[in-house]
């Protein structure tokens, strides 16, 4: 049997990706996956076992032996529910250093391919069109200028009632794309056949309509 169809979303941090997939998924009637989540899971759960974030093979079994469990928002870490801890800075930026290591990407693929079932997925992260679903039928790099995404990080942390400060915001974010887009292993990119969408004068509605469109636009 054909396999269930897949979307993906990828691009760098602040783009729009996880806000996007989610409403694409709902508009559907998909599952999405945020594959961003496992790799900060795989970081927190280094760090409470109190692995070092540059021994590969460590982090590496951890990968291996996650135990993890979604369910709709929630996100659960050896049974505890560790949804607003996954988004910790200090969790994203050691993601961020144990997301380049070939022996986590591996470990977390299968995973990440079981999430593909009937009717069918929006996938966002950095590598789901390049190495987790080339096969997607639908492929989308979704981009913005980092000004633009520094802002709308300032936004979400002025919601959530946290003070930020726009240049350090900009500094981080361009640390974060560099890391991403330099690293050897699935670096991020867009994939030949995608779809690059720039969302930095779009707002998030006419940015799922974008995606909703080149969808139907698909010969089935
Ligand atoms: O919120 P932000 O976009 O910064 O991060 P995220 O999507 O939650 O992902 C956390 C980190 O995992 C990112 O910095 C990426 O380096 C890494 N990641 C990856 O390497 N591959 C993916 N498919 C998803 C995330
Ligand atoms: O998943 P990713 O890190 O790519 O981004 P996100 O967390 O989905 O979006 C970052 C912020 O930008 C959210 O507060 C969105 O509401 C906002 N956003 C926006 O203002 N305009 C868009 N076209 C897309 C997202």
């Amino acid at each position: 049997s054909t396999p269930a169809p897949v979307i993906t979303i990828d691009g760098p941090t602040a783009s729009g990706k996880g806000t996007v997939a989610h409403r694409v998924a709902k508009a559907l009637g998909w599952a999405v996956l945020d594959s961003g989540a496992l790799y900060r899971l795989t970081a927190l759960a280094a760090l409470n076992r109190g692995v070092d974030a540059a021994d590969e093979p460590a982090v590496a079994r951890v990968a291996e032996t996650l135990d993890v469990r979604f369910d709709g928002p929630h996100v659960y870490l050896e049974g505890a529910d560790v949804g607003h801890e996954i988004r910790r800075e200090e969790v994203g930026n050691f993601a961020s250093r144990v997301a380049a290591f070939p022996g986590v990407r591996q470990a977390l693929l299968e995973r990440q391919r079981a999430f593909r079932l009937a009717p069918g997925l929006v996938a966002d992260g950095r590598d789901m069109g390049t190495v987790v679903f080339p096969d997607a039928s639908l492929k989308v790099f979704l981009v913005a200028d980092v000004v633009a995404r520094a802002e709308r990080r300032r936004k979400q942390l002025i919601e959530k009632g946290i003070s930020a400060n726009l240049d350090d915001l900009l500094r981080d974010m361009r640390e974060r794309d560099a890391r991403d887009t330099q690293r050897a292993t699935a670096p991020l990119a867009p994939a030949a056949d995608a779809h690059v969408l720039d969302s930095s004068n779009l707002t998030i509605a006419e940015t799922v309509q974008a995606i909703l469109d080149f969808w139907q636009a698909i010969p089935r």
